[in-house]
């Protein structure tokens, strides 16, 4: 009988967590929750920009060392190679934009456009 007991409150228990666990977690027969997924299904307006060319900004490349740059005023889908002065600008493909940190263009939400890299 203490026994019976104790085995019901111990399935109750056990059944209960497993509730409240798939409650925030996983729901029975659905995937499990991805946010990254969310960010690959097409969004209308995108969720990054769309420019077929460079835009016109006022990116400068006066007291730059040598290097690639990300333009903040092109949310950073445009970047720069300075060398004293402007030598190159280049466009990100739609959804990446330059990430100053690993100097490449980067899925859109692993860049937070005009943050130093310290800080991600
Ligand atoms: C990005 O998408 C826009 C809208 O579809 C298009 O006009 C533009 O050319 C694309 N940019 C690049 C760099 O492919």
């Amino acid at each position: 009988m203490n026994m019976n007991t104790t085995s019901v409150s111990m399935l109750v228990l056990v059944l209960t967590s497993i509730c409240v666990e798939s409650s925030h977690r996983i729901i029975p027969g659905a995937l499990p929750y991805d946010g990254y997924h969310d960010l690959h299904l097409p969004h209308n307006p995108p969720l990054y920009p769309t420019y077929a060319k460079v835009p016109n900004t006022n990116f400068r490349c006066d007291g730059r060392e040598y290097g690639y740059y990300a333009d903040v005023q092109a949310s950073c889908q445009a970047y720069h190679l300075c060398n004293d002065r402007l030598i190159a600008s280049y466009l990100c493909t739609n959804g990446t934009l330059f990430n100053e940190q690993f100097q490449v263009c980067d899925q859109f939400y692993n860049v937070r456009c005009g943050s130093h890299y310290i800080d991600l």
